[in-house]
């Protein structure tokens, strides 16, 4: 028996309300505007594929099945959309995130061992400091109600330059935050009008942010770069280190300081916000969830004691991993993702022309009623053996050659900072202010996640 097992009726966390009815053109132009998931039709949490028209041949697919076909055995029949570049370049450049074919390929191969477990678990300490400052923040909230989203973006950003351009003078974090930021805001309400295919009128990202404060971090990143060359790397190599090492071992290619400065960027548009979300729509889950908050309390005191949870802690929280993941499958802060199909193509029996969009709706297939038992319940305990998980049931960091290269950072960052929260405090729920899901880019918690914080 599972202590998570509750009557089917019992309430369910926040989720969003999807389409039940086919929208028009301009009935998903204005959802589009207010918030992207309700978009995805229901019947998409139903069925392997939905099909549509809106301007552009759309297709949304929840089949595991065709999913490993899209991501990873016909990944170069299926690269990512034109949308994805148009909104992330003027950013982020040709770098590992929006590069295709060989131009991709070389990043990857360069920037893959710094990922590797070895220099993740190096950079530990960097994320049991951030953990230690936000609990000294959040003390200060003790008895009250705090943003715990607002904490979290605060805390892992400053993981993430922390690893990058750290230590550097001139680097001003604030404006760097502020810029990223300000960027996403505007983005963001017209990213998926694109994916669905977009009349041309609507404007484009490029023209909004082409100066300005994103010209202005450019800068400061370059020469943040310049001058980590010259002095040499750091006792504990950070990304920015490893990064400037690094050498593409079929080439011998290494970057230059454009193509450094355009992947580092990257790793922080990709990687803060995504973890900081993981982090808050985990800390509602447990004030959601007393019972399943005092459990992995429990492990923590056990394991942590008066500690600042670290690396080598993780093989020993596996509740708290647990919760993680749930949390993952339930928000999943890239909700969507998109590809534009290059051939000629059967999914599900359907047939896919060049041309098409392949909308991959993890939100939804994360949700669906044929491959999670009570999709919309918040069980951890479905992660109890990661085995009986289908891979393509359960994808928050994608698959295939594409896969995060993050993932496995973030996946440690989270459970340091959850680990150490849930041992020193208790979070409830403030009554009337449960978040609301509205995708963003990625998947906010519009208005923040605010818990009431009781210091232990
Ligand atoms: C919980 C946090 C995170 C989530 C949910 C997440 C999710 C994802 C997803 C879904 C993709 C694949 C996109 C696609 O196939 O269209 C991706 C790619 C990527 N992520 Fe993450 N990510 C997270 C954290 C990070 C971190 C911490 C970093 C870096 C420090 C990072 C860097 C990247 C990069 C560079 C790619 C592109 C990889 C490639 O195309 O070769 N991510 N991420």
């Amino acid at each position: 028996m599972t202590v998570h097992h509750r009557p089917e009726a019992s309430p369910v966390p926040a989720r969003v309300p999807l389409a039940t009815a086919p929208l028009g053109v301009f009935g998903s132009l204005a959802a589009g505007r207010r918030n992207v998931l309700e978009l995805i039709p229901e019947l998409a949490t139903r069925l392997p594929i939905v099909s549509g028209r809106t301007v552009k041949r759309w297709h949304m697919v929840t089949d595991p099945t065709a999913l490993r076909r899209i991501l990873r055995d016909r990944v170069e029949d299926y690269p990512k959309s034109v949308v994805t570049k148009l909104i992330l370049e003027p950013a982020i450049g040709d770098s590992l995130f929006v590069a295709e074919g060989a131009q991709w390929m070389w990043q990857r191969r360069v920037a893959a061992p710094v990922f590797s477990h070895r220099n993740v678990s190096a950079l530990g300490p960097v994320m049991t400091a951030a953990a230690d400052r936000a609990c000294a923040r959040l003390a200060a909230s003790d008895g009250r109600a705090a943003n715990l989203y607002a904490e979290m973006v605060a805390a892992t950003f400053e993981v993430i330059s922390d690893v990058t351009f750290s230590d550097n003078e001139g680097f001003d974090r604030q404006a760097v935050h502020k810029a990223i930021e300000g960027y996403i805001s505007q983005t963001a309400k017209v990213s998926f009008l694109d994916v669905v295919g977009a009349p041309a009128w609507v404007p484009r990202p490029s023209r909004l942010i082409a100066t300005g404060p994103m010209r202005e971090m450019k800068r400061m990143a370059d020469r943040s770069i310049d001058r980590r060359r010259a002095e040499g790397a750091k006792p504990v190599p950070d990304l920015l280190d490893l990064l400037l090492q690094g050498e593409d071992p079929k080439s011998g290619r290494r970057m230059t300081t454009s193509e450094l400065r355009d992947n580092l960027l990257t790793f922080i548009v990709a990687g803060h916000e995504t973890t900081a979300l993981t982090l808050a729509w985990s800390l509602y889950l447990c004030a959601f969830d007393e019972g399943a908050q005092a459990q992995a309390r429990d492990e923590a005191q056990a394991v942590l004691g008066d500690r600042t949870a670290t690396a080598a802690d993780l093989p020993h929280l596996p509740l708290v991993r647990r919760i993680v993941d749930e949390a993952l499958r339930m928000y999943p802060p890239a909700a969507f993702l998109s590809r534009t199909a290059q051939t000629q193509d059967e999914l599900c029996g359907r047939e896919i022309r060049p041309g098409d969009t392949v909308i991959l709706p993890i939100y939804a297939l994360h949700r669906h009623h044929l491959l999670w038992i009570d999709p919309d319940r918040f069980d951890p305990a479905r992660f109890a053996d990661p085995k009986a998980i289908d891979r393509f049931a359960y994808l928050p960091f994608g698959d295939g050659p594409r896969i995060c290269i993050g993932a496995s950072f973030a996946l440690q960052e989270a459970v340091i900072v959850l680990a150490t929260l849930l041992a020193r405090f208790r979070l409830a729920r403030v009554p009337g202010k449960d978040p609301k899901p509205v995708m963003i880019l990625t998947l906010r918690p519009e208005g923040g996640v605010w818990l009431s914080v009781t210091r232990l």
